[in-house]
């Protein structure tokens, strides 16, 4: 198993399956205060924190890296949200900015291409950094894109289901699949057995739910303004985190 599915499935273990997108509206001030108080105060409920460009953009490489190390002390995996799909070079020359940053892990598009996917995997890997690659989005308008049909080899089949295969044979370490799509979870759940893990966005404010998500057959839970808008988020954390110890 990859060293970054290793360490996060070790640290879900007693930490449960929850991690935290950490978004904020461009009105707000603080990011790196904010965040460096969510690492502090949610800690306990949490396996990781997910950082997409909300964060990165406004913050600078010093704050992000002090972000990292914090959430690192607290036994936290960070991901870097950032759907990365270019051609070879520059996923190469963004992912290394990552890992100076201080991420464990990726978040890329597979509409890259398999080859161009398998090449970043291996370097991901060397790195022992983890790479996670998008199946189905959790919106509603995903319908259009991710179920679209496409003909490979004279079979007719959804999108996903391509991307599903080439995060196969791949190997790359999850798959994204929206909670608020849980017969596309079970789906996946029957094609990658255990070997690799689901994550799924969409829970709460987007209208997923934890406990359908994880019977589906959902690993980890990426979870934001439901935490983060509560009037006691860490409450909020905690059942969450409960919730998904029930399986
Ligand atoms: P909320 O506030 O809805 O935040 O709990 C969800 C977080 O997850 C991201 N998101 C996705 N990321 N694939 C992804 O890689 C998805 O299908 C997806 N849906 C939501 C969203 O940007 C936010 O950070």
């Amino acid at each position: 198993m990859s060293y970054f599915k290793t360490k996060i499935n070790k640290i879900s273990k007693t930490k449960g399956k929850i991690i935290l997108a950490n978004d904020y509206s461009n009105t707000e001030k603080n990011l790196e205060k904010k965040t460096i108080n969510n690492i502090k105060t949610l800690h306990k409920f949490l396996c990781g924190i997910k950082i997409n460009f909300h964060l990165l953009l406004p913050l600078g490489f010093k704050e992000i890296s002090r972000i990292n190390k914090l959430a690192h002390k607290f036994n936290l995996v960070t991901i870097a949200d950032i759907k990365l799909n270019d051609i070879g070079n520059t996923n190469q020359e963004t992912i290394e900015n990552l890992w100076k940053l201080g991420f464990d892990a990726v978040i890329v598009n597979p509409i890259m291409g398999q080859i161009a996917l398998k090449k970043l995997v291996t370097s991901v890997h060397k790195k022992r950094k983890g790479i996670i690659s998008l199946c189905h989005m959790s919106a509603p308008e995903a319908k259009t894109s991710y179920e679209m049909k496409i003909k490979i080899n004279s079979k007719t089949i959804p999108l996903y289901q391509l991307f599903l295969q080439s995060a196969i044979t791949s190997k790359v370490d999850g798959i994204i699949v929206g909670g608020t799509y849980p017969e596309i979870i079970k789906y996946c759940k029957t094609k990658i057995k255990n070997n690799l893990n689901i994550y799924s966005p969409g829970i709460g404010t987007q209208g997923g739910k934890i406990s359908t998500a994880i019977n589906a057959g959902s690993n980890y839970l990426i979870i934001g303004r439901t935490i983060l808008n509560a009037k006691n988020p860490a409450d909020v954390a905690e059942n969450f985190q409960k919730l998904s110890f029930l399986k």
